[in-house]
């Protein structure tokens, strides 16, 4: 697979994405191609997160240079509105579903309905679980996004010759993504021998996935939380050393409770997705680290993989053993994430064109 063939639109996050961000609502933009007059329906999460709209933008550019027509939705983290969405395309008779789903198991129904239509179903960076209707998952290798997560803190902490003890909190994904095991415990499985020894403790006790998931994604949620965990268990003058947190939009909310109770150094704290606004924290020390996706790779990939499979090949797979859906193991095309902080991120961000240097200013 040569997913650079295709003349790649910007991935660029600029002041219009943040635009976009703030007046972020329900929204549908249909686009128009020629070429093989083939449908694609596209369905995004939320525009609350500038990856989403970088992802449906990219795919939107994509696939309309390879002649298809797009429909292209967002469903403001409502998973009812996103079925709703689906079924639209479906009985628009689109040709192939692209869905990075709100709720896992919320498509059951659907997807059903679009494989008595013989459309191709893949599961865009979020496994879609409990269906046999789904063919295909586009992804990043997600276990690792935890375990680069888990390394780092590690690292930064220098476990391997401090005793400590440090104190860390942590905090999840959302229950309905499908991701935000993998990235736990991909994070966790590094983290845990640590706390074993002593090394790490987390004075809130709270460590199952159920007790540090952040519905939504919601950074305001991981906001309150971290505000509830700072005044029940570091109220003896105690600090928190460092923040597990799987997405930079939950990080802010963490980073923002922190100040709010009077931290001028940050812990180390974690993120996910090279943001515009938590890139910025990175180089002034508010996070260290975000894990880097870069969503043109995978729009390319998804549009390679489509492409293949409605050309009746087979398209290209590098995982058959990991993205069990509850019916069947998908086959997964999983990219590779890279970790980025502030000695990296110039190459890793800036030189690829991944964020424009003029919009750090
Ligand atoms: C994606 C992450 C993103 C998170 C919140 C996950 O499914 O893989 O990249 O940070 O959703 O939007």
């Amino acid at each position: 697979m040569n997913v650079n063939r295709r003349h790649l639109m910007t991935g660029t996050i600029g002041a219009a994405a943040v635009a976009m961000i703030a007046s972020a609502c329900a929204s549908e933009d249909e686009g128009g191609g020629s070429g093989s007059g083939k449908k694609v329906g596209i369905a995004m999460p939320t525009k609350t997160s500038e990856r989403w709209i970088l992802d449906g933008d990219n795919l939107k550019a994509s696939f309309e240079d390879e002649g298809y027509e797009v429909t292209l939705q967002y469903a403001n983290d409502v998973a009812a509105d996103q079925v709703s969405q689906i079924e639209t395309m479906v009985g628009q008779n689109v040709d192939v579903l692209v869905i990075a789903a709100i709720d896992n198991k919320s498509l059951s129904g659907v997807l059903a309905q679009a494989k008595d239509q013989d459309i191709t179903v893949i599961a865009y960076d979020r496994l879609i679980l409990d269906t046999p209707d789904v063919d295909y998952y586009a992804s990043f290798d997600n276990t690792k996004v935890g375990t680069l997560q888990g390394t780092y803190l590690v690292e930064a902490l220098d476990l391997a010759n401090q005793a400590g003890p440090f104190n860390i909190e942590l905090f999840a994904g959302a229950l309905t993504d499908n991701n935000a095991p993998y990235f736990f415990n991909g994070a966790w499985a590094v983290l845990e021998p640590f706390v074993t020894e002593g090394k790490l403790v987390v004075k809130s006790g709270q460590t199952t996935l159920e007790q540090v998931a952040t519905e939504n994604w919601d950074g305001a949620i991981a906001q309150e939380r971290m505000d509830n965990i700072l005044s029940n268990f570091y109220n003896d003058g105690s600090v928190v050393d460092a923040v597990l947190s799987p997405f930079d939009g939950i990080s802010r909310g963490i980073i923002a409770s922190l100040q709010g109770s009077g931290y001028t150094t940050m812990p180390v704290i974690t993120g996910q997705d090279a943001e515009l606004e938590s890139v910025k924290y990175i180089i002034s020390g508010l996070q260290a680290m975000t894990v880097y996706k870069d969503t043109r790779l995978l729009a390319d990939t998804t549009v390679d993989m489509v492409l293949a499979v409605l050309d009746g090949k087979t398209p290209d797979i590098n995982d058959e053993d990991t993205y069990d859906n509850g019916d069947h193991v998908i086959p997964a095309f999983l990219l590779e994430p890279v970790s980025v902080d502030v000695t990296n991120y110039e190459v890793e961000l800036i030189d690829s064109g991944y964020i424009d240097a003029a919009d750090l200013g």
